[in-house]
């Protein structure tokens, strides 16, 4: 990718090909140190578990230049403990905290130019994979394991940016099993919701947001992210289950809302049936950053929140600011989440 030609306001959430990305290999019990490559192409067994079984973990982060031009990372390291929370679910070899970060830093310091300058909106997407490497053919865990890195300079997932999307509630479709792998951030579950997503995007949603597996009457999470709800009292709701992804972004959310802003938060079920009490309603996570979900489709009805919908509602709006404000630096860092890569 040539640099002179990226327009970083133009950027949207696409792979874009930079030199460098990081290898480790996993064999016989132990890692190996793991250096940078440039080949973008993987020779995988063709017995490996990552391709017939699904042995495969991911993580998404992003690194932002502040005002002053520093790299920063956003809470690093609770990723490399879901990534290893991921590995153990799926019976992986876990990467050690270590090289997971050494992973992550030495492929943003090889690829830095790569890292869109303060102002844009855009940044430096990292995604960290583990996958079942190796000969096999039955259903058991892989004996060899690669962990990569690579990063791709993106822009806001939804193309809209900070504008409202509509979520369908999913009624029908699960993406993972109550008891399954849906804590873990395993490619399964974004499989699993590809067809779910295609029809909703037929329906004119931009995306779905699924119910719990068991009783199709408690929200979960959308496909790529998990969601929280403002009740017409100001209270911020988020949901509780076991099989969504514990959101780093949300964890946050949850916190700037009760220190920063005062509000009432509460992580709990939410049953559908509460729409009704809604005023506002968000995605959030790293790629989503905070989008506002401006209305939801439910039973063939639609359910507008905050200006019919077509405006982010004032404490989505608020949240949003502040949370990307402290992504960058703007904001001082009084609770040592941000990561300078040197
Ligand atoms: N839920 C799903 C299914 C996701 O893919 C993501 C993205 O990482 C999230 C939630 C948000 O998690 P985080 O805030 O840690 O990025
Ligand atoms: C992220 O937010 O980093 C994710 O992993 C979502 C993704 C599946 C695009």
């Amino acid at each position: 990718m040539d640099l002179k030609n990226i327009e970083w306001d133009k950027l949207d959430f696409s792979y874009r090909y930079v030199p460098y990305r990081f290898h480790a290999h996993w064999k016989d019990g132990s890692w190996d140190e793991g250096k940078l490559v440039t080949e973008n192409k993987i020779a995988i067994d063709e017995g490996a578990t990552t391709l017939h079984y699904g042995q495969q973990i991911f993580e998404g982060m992003k690194a932002q230049m502040s005002k002053d031009g520093r790299i920063l990372l956003f809470k690093p390291h609770e990723n490399a403990r879901r990534f290893q929370k991921s590995a153990q679910r799926l019976l992986m070899a876990e990467v050690p905290e270590e090289l997971f970060m050494k992973g992550i830093t030495e492929t943003i310091k090889a690829n830095k130019e790569y890292v869109p300058p303060y102002g844009y909106g855009a940044s430096l997407y990292i995604r960290p994979f583990l996958i079942g490497m190796g000969e096999n053919l039955g259903v058991r865990p892989a004996p060899e394991y690669l962990f990569c890195v690579f990063v791709s300079p993106v822009g806001p997932y939804f193309k809209e940016g900070f504008k409202p999307i509509s979520l369908k509630v999913e009624t029908f479709f699960d993406r993972c099993a109550a008891h399954g792998i849906g804590a873990a951030k395993a490619g399964g579950n974004y499989s699993a919701s590809l067809l779910p997503l295609k029809y909703a995007r037929e329906e004119g949603f931009n995306d779905v947001v699924y119910l719990d597996p068991i009783e199709h009457k408690y929200f979960e999470e959308s496909g790529v992210a998990n969601v929280f709800f403002v009740f017409k009292d100001s209270t911020l709701a988020t949901p509780k289950s076991v099989s969504i992804l514990d959101s780093i972004i949300r964890r946050s959310l949850v916190q700037v809302a009760q220190e920063d802003f005062d509000l009432t938060v509460e992580e709990r079920r939410i049953h559908v049936d509460e729409i009704s009490e809604m005023a506002e309603a968000g995605a959030c996570g790293t790629a989503a950053v905070i989008t506002p979900v401006g209305s939801l489709g439910y039973n063939g009805k639609i359910y507008r929140f905050y200006a019919d919908g077509k405006e982010a509602g004032p404490i989505t709006n608020k949240l949003y600011k502040h949370l990307s404000a402290l992504h960058v630096g703007d904001i001082e860092d009084t609770r040592g989440w941000l990561e300078e890569v040197k």
